[in-house]
C-alpha cells in the first residue's frame, strides 16, 4: 500500500488532506501527536505495522503487517470541544459504510467505538484530544485500526475470544481501497458536524438494544438494559432500579464483568 494508490480514490475529502504511508511506527496516534505542531489539519498517517499500537483505556492494539489497516488523522475541528464526542461515532459509521462498500460485509457498532462483523470485533477507534494551556481545544488525533484478515499465527490469546477479521483470507491489495473509502465516508460526516444527523446512521447499527449489558466505571459494574442512543450517540440505558442514564463515555461489556475486552 502506498500514497499513490489511495489519493486517486478519495471522494470529497478536504483539498489540504495529505496521506503518508510508513513501513513501521510505534503508534500512528502517538506519532501524529508528537508531530502535530508542525503538521497541517487533515494530515493522515498510515503504518504498515505498529510496534506499540494503542487502544482505549491503556490497552494495546495488535497491529501486524499485511492483515490490517492502521491509520490516524490529525483533526483541527472548527466546532467546540463539547461536540468532540461526535467524532468517534462518525468514524464508526464511516468504517461500517466503507467495510460494507469495499467488502460487502455487514457491520454493527458496539458503543461507542468498536465495529463488529460476524459477531467479532474487526475495528477499534481511538480519538485523543489535545488541549492548549488556555483550556481551548488544540487538535484531536483520530486513530482507526481495522483487522482485514486473520494474522498468520492467529490473534493473541488474550484477544482471540473477541477479535475477528473482515475477511477469512489475506487481501492486502484491498487496503488502499479501504483506507480511501473510510477517509471519504468520514470527511463526508465530519464536515457536517455537529449539525448532521449522525443518529440515523449510527442507531440502526447499534448492538445489544433490548439486552442487558454491564456498565463499567472504574472498579464498579452495573447491569443495565440498553434502550438505544440519543441524537448525540449517547447510550441510553435503564438500570434495574428504574433509573435511566445517557452515557457519554466509558465502557460496556456483555461478557463477565472481569473480562473487559
Ligand atoms: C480500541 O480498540 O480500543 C481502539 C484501537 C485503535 C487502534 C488504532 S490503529 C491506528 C491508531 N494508532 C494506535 O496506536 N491506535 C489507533
Amino acid at each position: 500500500m502506498n500514497e499513490l494508490q489511495i489519493l486517486p480514490l478519495l471522494l470529497g475529502t478536504p483539498a489540504g488532506l495529505t496521506v503518508r504511508v510508513m513501513d513501521e511506527c510505534d503508534s500512528t496516534n502517538s506519532r501524529l501527536k508528537r508531530e502535530a505542531d508542525r503538521l497541517p489539519a487533515d494530515s493522515v498517517l498510515i503504518a504498515r505495522r505498529q510496534t506499540g499500537g494503542r487502544g482505549r483505556l491503556g490497552r494495546s492494539f495488535f497491529s501486524p503487517e499485511g492483515t490490517g489497516l492502521y491509520m490516524s488523522l490529525l483533526l483541527r475541528p472548527d466546532f467546540p470541544a463539547e461536540d468532540l464526542p461526535l467524532v468517534t461515532p462518525a468514524a464508526a459509521v464511516a468504517v461500517c459504510r466503507a467495510v460494507e462498500s469495499v467488502y460487502g460485509v455487514e457491520t454493527k457498532i458496539k458503543w461507542v467505538n468498536d465495529v463488529y462483523a460476524r459477531g467479532k470485533k474487526i475495528c477499534g477507534i481511538l480519538t485523543e484530544a489535545v488541549f492548549a494551556p488556555t483550556g481551548a481545544l488544540s487538535h484531536a488525533v483520530l486513530g482507526i485500526g481495522v483487522n482485514v484478515s486473520p494474522p498468520p499465527g492467529g490473534f493473541p490469546e488474550d484477544i482471540a475470544p473477541v477479535a475477528g477479521a473482515v475477511l477469512p483470507a489475506p487481501a492486502p491489495e484491498t487496503l488502499p481501497s479501504l483506507a480511501a473509502a473510510i477517509l471519504s465516508e468520514f470527511y463526508n460526516l465530519y464536515s457536517a458536524l455537529p449539525e448532521t444527523d449522525l443518529y440515523s446512521a449510527y442507531a440502526p447499527r447499534l448492538l445489544y438494544v433490548g439486552q442487558y449489558i454491564n456498565v463499567l466505571r472504574g472498579d464498579s459494574t452495573r447491569r443495565a438494559l440498553v434502550l438505544g442512543t440519543d441524537t448525540r450517540c449517547r447510550l441510553l440505558v435503564r438500570y434495574p432500579d428504574g433509573e435511566r442514564e445517557a452515557l457519554s463515555g466509558g465502557e460496556i461489556t456483555v461478557r463477565p464483568a472481569e473480562d473487559k475486552s
